[in-house]
């Protein structure tokens, strides 16, 4: 269960691009509490120095400020480097309609620059974050790998772009990438501002400061909310998993099924406010109800989700109380 017991060789040292964002500065932080080197790549497009202020005095951390758009930043950083953890993208699927070109530069060319750089400096394991969102408008639920339908957003296209690169360089040079498709991953230093924030964050903060959130649509639709540490034990175990499951994707959710409407409910609850919520359109892209079937994971990443949908809401509410 869980990542607390993974051992890596002594002295490993993991690059974690877009590690000053929600998802990458949780592993930044995992990673170096284990006891191994940590370097950080982000451009601070969408992330925050302040998320990881609280690493700078330790010896194992070293932060890049770059962008994984310029190749040579990119080879720098995979210089000695064991495992890269690919976070650096621009999330979001309506941002991604409104700026579509943008989208192909960061996330496609980014990625793809990591991959030829974790290539030339022979890093042992390249594990990058893919997303749900490759599933399209395929209708049969859970979502298993295998089967993707027809693509709704630029974003999306990214993430699949980024698979297929990713399973050609395991294919044609031997480097052992893992893909990661994240299901809507919420927990503590995810961004609550803005207007592309995600829900579960954002509602949080308006909740607290007595402010009325609007949900998308009837907040009827569905989604494998999976709690940030989940996600952090997949990357760990990726980097251990086998070379037989390398050039692969991976549902990492934890398999659970949660309505928005719900999942409001119990954030007030949990705040004790008592406030209705405005609806407003559905967005574009989106999807009514998506949930994951893990069990490819669980079969060849050993990947065994500790943190159940409540445990992590109530974790991320606690945090948000304390820092928010
Ligand atoms: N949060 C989710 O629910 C979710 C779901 C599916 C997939 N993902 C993927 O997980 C990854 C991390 O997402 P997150 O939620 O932590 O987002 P985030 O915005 O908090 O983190 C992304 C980080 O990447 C950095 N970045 C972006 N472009 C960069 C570039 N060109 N060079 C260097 N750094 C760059 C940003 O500054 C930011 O710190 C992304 O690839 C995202 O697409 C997230």
């Amino acid at each position: 269960m869980g990542y607390k017991d993974l051992r890596f060789p002594d002295n490993s040292v993991f690059l974690v691009t877009g590690g000053a964002g929600f998802i990458g500065s949780n592993l930044c932080e995992v990673i170096l509490a284990a006891g191994y080197r940590v370097r950080c790549l982000d451009d601070l497009s969408t992330g925050k120095r302040e998320n990881v202020a609280m690493f700078e005095h330790d010896p194992g951390y070293t932060f890049i400020e770059g962008d994984i758009k310029e190749l040579d930043t990119c080879m720098r950083a995979c210089e000695g480097v064991d495992y890269v953890l690919n976070q650096a993208a621009w999330g979001s699927v309506p941002r991604s309609i409104e700026m579509p070109l943008f989208y192909e530069k960061n996330n496609i060319g980014g990625t793809l620059n990591m991959l030829e750089a974790a290539r030339q400096n022979n890093v042992k394991k390249f594990v990058y974050a893919s997303s749900s969102s490759v599933y399209g408008d395929h209708p049969v639920l859970p979502k298993r790998e295998g089967q993707e339908g027809r693509l709704l957003s630029p974003y999306a296209l990214t993430k699949r772009a980024d698979e297929e690169f990713a399973k050609l360089y395991t294919s044609l040079y031997g480097l052992d990438t893992y893909g990661l498709r994240y299901f809507n991953v919420f927990g503590r230093r995810q961004d609550p501002d803005g207007a592309y924030a995600a829900v579960i964050p954002k509602f949080i903060k308006q909740l607290m400061r007595g402010e009325t959130p609007t949900i998308n649509g009837d907040g009827k639709q569905s989604r494998d909310f999976t709690y940030v540490e989940n996600v952090v034990e997949a990357n760990l175990k990726a980097c251990l998993a086998p070379h037989e499951a390398a050039g692969e994707a991976y549902n990492i959710a934890y398999g659970g099924r949660e309505y928005l409407i719900d999942i409001y409910y119990s954030i007030t609850k949990a705040l004790g406010v008592d406030i209705e919520p405005n609806y407003g359109p559905d967005r574009a892209g989106d999807i009514k109800h998506s949930n994951a079937d893990i069990s490819k994971a669980k079969r060849l990443l050993g990947y065994d989700p500790d943190y159940d949908f409540d445990t992590g809401l109530s974790l991320a509410i606690d945090w948000y109380r304390a820092n928010l």
